[in-house]
């Protein structure tokens, strides 16, 4: 199998600006606007391409760290007490992945405000260190919190900028606002804002930008950036992906996967329940049965997972692999219905793991089965024709490896979920009860 994906890190980010606006209907678009405009900003003050570039890509994702739905809603607030707390989670989430640490410092810095930039940064000319592209963000972001999308876009440009206005220097960096002040008298400005033509022209900004592309080792890298920031939306299910993803792998092991195809299985693992961003955390979160309404938006999930992992375009059917997991052989699983003709070994595979991993993991409420009791589970599945049976077999003779492959990769799970607290906690002390909110 070929090493080379051809992926291209703005693309990859184009998909996760989509799923993170998804969470919310009020925010769909969000950070496709801000990005454009903070671009928009940037190339006007004249940047150098490849901190436009930053600033573009920090645009499409930079709410990334608003991981609950209520700090979703409290975030669209004008002064949020939230703010800066899920800048730093933003930062916190995307830094370890190299090629965005650049974009991780910008987040870092997108609700600060212009007198809190340090002195020796606030010089005219002075760059680096995020706080430039975190200034020009900021101000793109309140832009678009102060536009009506209920109204004609054009109207409100006066009214805008009498709010911006009011602002620079205190809350907006001065040479932004002055930049925004000659870009907003241009009718098309505004008028590419809207749904039909916003995508079109990120796109366009992407052609301009050095292209980075991402060979299978980066994109296991990003695909772990989707593991935190599904499995930490809830605590309740805080290490689940990697219990799939491990149980996934090491089912394939024993199959005989060389490294690479082994590799993808861990991208689909990684991604499989990506589309569980657009579920309310409540709803995850009901220890109680749920009612009708409430599992027909669980049972969307994987249609979002199909849709956010196709437009990636990868070379492979990860997004079918990914995305099939509550399909069932008789073609009565959701949402596609496909019967186990069309559905793949790779997709069959992350199956077994999710439903394995969700019965032997011990949630809140409840503890994992013992083996005997998984057994039977998986069993009477397989009577069901929901579970492949030579997969199954395969689990049931190597029980040991297998779960302690699990177990070992949620352990390590929890590990990373308290450091990424203590590192909220540690940066805002004072705010400990609001950090706790968060998930
Ligand atoms: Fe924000
Ligand atoms: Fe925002
Ligand atoms: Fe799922």
């Amino acid at each position: 199998m070929n090493r080379t994906v051809n992926c291209r890190l703005g693309d990859l980010l184009l998909s996760l600006s989509q799923a993170i606006d998804m969470m919310n209907s009020c925010l769909v678009g969000h950070h496709r606007r801000v990005a454009y405009m903070a671009y928009h900003l940037a190339d006007a003050l004249k940047l150098p391409p490849e901190e436009k570039q930053n600033i573009l890509l920090a645009g499409l994702i930079h709410d990334i760290g608003a991981l609950s739905l209520r700090e979703r809603l409290d975030m669209m607030q004008f002064e949020s007490d939230f703010a800066r707390m899920h800048c730093e989670a933003g930062y916190y989430l995307l830094h370890l992945f190299q090629p965005l640490r650049g974009v991780a410092e910008i987040i870092r810095y997108h609700h600060h405000w212009w007198k809190e930039v340090p002195a020796h940064r606030r010089v005219p000319g002075a760059k680096g260190d995020g706080f430039r592209g975190g200034q020009i963000l900021h101000l793109a972001d309140r832009i678009d919190a102060l536009i009506n999308r209920q109204e004609n876009i054009i109207s409100q440009e006066i009214e805008i900028a009498r709010h911006i206005s009011a602002e620079v220097g205190d809350r907006f960096m001065p040479a932004a606002v002055a930049a925004f002040n000659t870009i907003r008298q241009y009718e098309y400005f505004w008028l590419y804002m809207s749904p039909y033509y916003i995508q079109r022209k990120i796109r366009e900004y992407l052609e301009e930008s050095p292209v980075t592309e991402i060979g299978l080792e980066e994109l296991l890298a990003f695909s772990e950036i989707f593991v935190n920031l599904i499995d930490f939306k809830s605590r309740f299910t805080a290490t689940h992906t990697s219990g799939v993803s491990a149980t996934a792998v090491a089912l394939a092991r024993l199959l005989g996967f060389e490294e690479d195809r082994l590799m993808l299985i861990r991208i689909a693992g990684n991604l499989h329940d990506i589309g569980k961003l657009t579920v309310p955390t409540e709803i995850l979160e009901k220890p109680a049965p749920l009612d009708y309404k409430e599992f027909s938006m669980i049972r969307s999930h994987t249609f979002y997972t199909f849709n956010i992992l196709e437009t990636l375009n990868l070379p492979w059917d990860i997004h079918k692999w990914a995305s099939f997991h509550h399909e069932r052989f008789k073609g009565t699983g959701y949402p596609f219905h496909v019967k186990e003709d069309d559905i793949s070994l790779e997709a069959k595979i992350i199956t077994l793991a999710d439903v394995f991993t969700a019965i032997a993991e011990d949630r809140p409420y409840r503890s994992g089965m013992s083996r005997e009791e998984a057994d039977a589970v998986l069993e009477s599945m397989v009577a069901e024709k929901r579970l492949d049976a030579r997969l199954v077999e395969i689990l049931r003779e190597n029980y040991l490896y297998i779960d302690s492959a699990r177990r070992t990769a949620q352990h390590e799970a929890t590990r990373r979920y308290a450091t990424f607290q203590d590192h909220l906690h540690a940066a805002f002390p004072k705010e400990q009860a609001a950090a706790d909110l968060f998930f």
